[in-house]
């Protein structure tokens, strides 16, 4: 069999749930709560359009040409003043730029994860990161995770246990896929638990702009005084993700390291999307377009969990997020989401069985995912009742 041929870092890799399910939303009539995209209506496609032009015509010596790994200048330095402004960096720390924040998460496992390495995870977490960090055979540490977040005691043991484990993995704010962000109890916690296994944390931060409802945590980059904290940031949630820009600020020695295996991996991020970019950020003001964002966020979110009130089982349990893409549904454990969402496609509704988040993908899982953020309130209303209507019915 050719397939004999493949390295044991990809043989265990599966495509997703989710990427089967892009097949089935490709489809006008399915009403799909899967996927984890941005509102298009809120792309800036007019003013790109301008800047593009103008770009090309007055900066495309620049916008065409190889560029540097690290990132172009003025797009680091308008990152950096951002992460100044939410207090993320000190003086030992640097920022590079990625091509998402994927790449980010990718190559700071690869600097880091030699085959059979432990990683802690929360569980569930983004299938992306837990995906990156299978390729590098890396043993997966799952954490059961809570209403605040990771559980620390979990976290505490596997350390205890010594088992090689060289990162802590999570999105602490809006997590994907529960919708559920980290107390700062806990932030201060696992940074200490970091600082004393002599460990490192990534932090995954593309949603923590988001927030609709609620106070804002300090990120736990923030509270770092030892540079144990990779921070991750992105710009596919806040202006576009096809322009594919994300960074990473953690301190420089660990930074060059990131760099060097980014030029082996693409060279630099594509420098006319950092170039568009970078005066898009100066021509118009990203803050006031972010509070357009989280308005309509927070308005579908709010719609959507007052549809799942009124229309799904008592014993379906759902997190209530204050900001992010997501609500995590919990149903009794007799459920198996995937067969659940067998029967919600029939009925043209899609979203994403909870297993495909999990570190064990095989296990039936009795949550999902839902996403709000691409919908009209119409629609909502439709899927919702209609995936209401399929709990119920798989009950009698
Ligand atoms: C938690 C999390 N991290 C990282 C990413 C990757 O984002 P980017 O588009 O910046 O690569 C995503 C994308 O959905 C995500 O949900």
């Amino acid at each position: 069999m050719m397939d004999n041929l493949f390295a044991d870092r990809v043989k265990g890799l599966k495509g997703s749930a989710i990427r089967e399910i892009f097949k089935l939303i490709q489809q006008p009539d399915v009403i799909s709560f899967a996927g984890g995209l941005p509102a298009p209506e809120m792309f800036p496609a007019k003013e790109l359009a301008e800047i593009a032009q103008e770009v090309l015509l007055n900066n495309g010596t620049t916008a065409l040409q190889y560029s540097v790994t690290e990132g172009y200048g003025p797009l680091k330095e308008i990152v950096k003043q951002r992460m100044d402004k939410a207090g993320i960096g000190k003086k030992e720390d640097d920022i590079a730029i990625m091509s998402g924040g994927q790449q980010g998460i990718d190559l700071t496992a690869k600097v880091f994860l030699n085959e059979g390495d432990g990683i802690i995870c929360e569980n569930p977490s983004f299938i992306g990161a837990l995906n990156a960090f299978r390729a590098y055979n890396a043993k997966l540490f799952p954490v059961t995770l809570e209403n605040d977040g990771m559980c620390i005691e979990q976290v505490e043991n596997i350390l205890k246990a010594n088992n090689h484990v060289k990162l802590i993995y999570t999105i602490p704010t809006f997590q994907n896929p529960a919708g559920i962000t980290m107390s700062l109890e806990k932030r201060q916690k696992l940074l200490e638990m970091a600082s004393k296994h002599n460990i490192y944390i990534i932090e995954d931060n593309p949603y923590g702009d988001l927030r609709f409802k609620g106070q804002d945590v300090p990120t736990i980059k923030s509270m770092d005084q030892d540079g144990r904290v990779i921070y991750v940031g992105s710009f596919s949630k806040i202006l576009s993700p096809g322009l594919r820009l994300g960074w990473i600020v953690a301190r420089s020695d660990i930074l060059q390291k990131v760099i060097i295996v980014k030029q082996v991996n693409d060279v630099h991020t594509n420098i006319f999307a950092q170039v568009l970019a970078t005066q898009y950020l100066l021509k118009y003001c990203i803050d006031e377009h972010i509070k357009k964002i989280r308005a309509l966020y927070g308005k579908k979110c709010g719609f959507m969990l007052e549809c799942m009130d009124k229309y799904f089982p008592d014993y379906c349990e759902y997190t209530r997020p204050e900001g992010g893409l997501f609500i995590w549904c919990t149903l009794p454990d007799r459920y198996d989401s995937v067969e659940i969402m067998k029967q919600s496609v029939q009925h043209k509704v899609a979203f994403v069985p909870g297993n495909t988040f999990m570190a064990d993908m095989e296990k039936p899982c009795s949550s999902f995912r839902l996403n709000y953020s691409t919908m009209t309130e119409e629609k909502i209303e439709q899927g919702i009742k209609t995936l209401g209507e399929v709990l119920k019915s798989i009950d009698n």
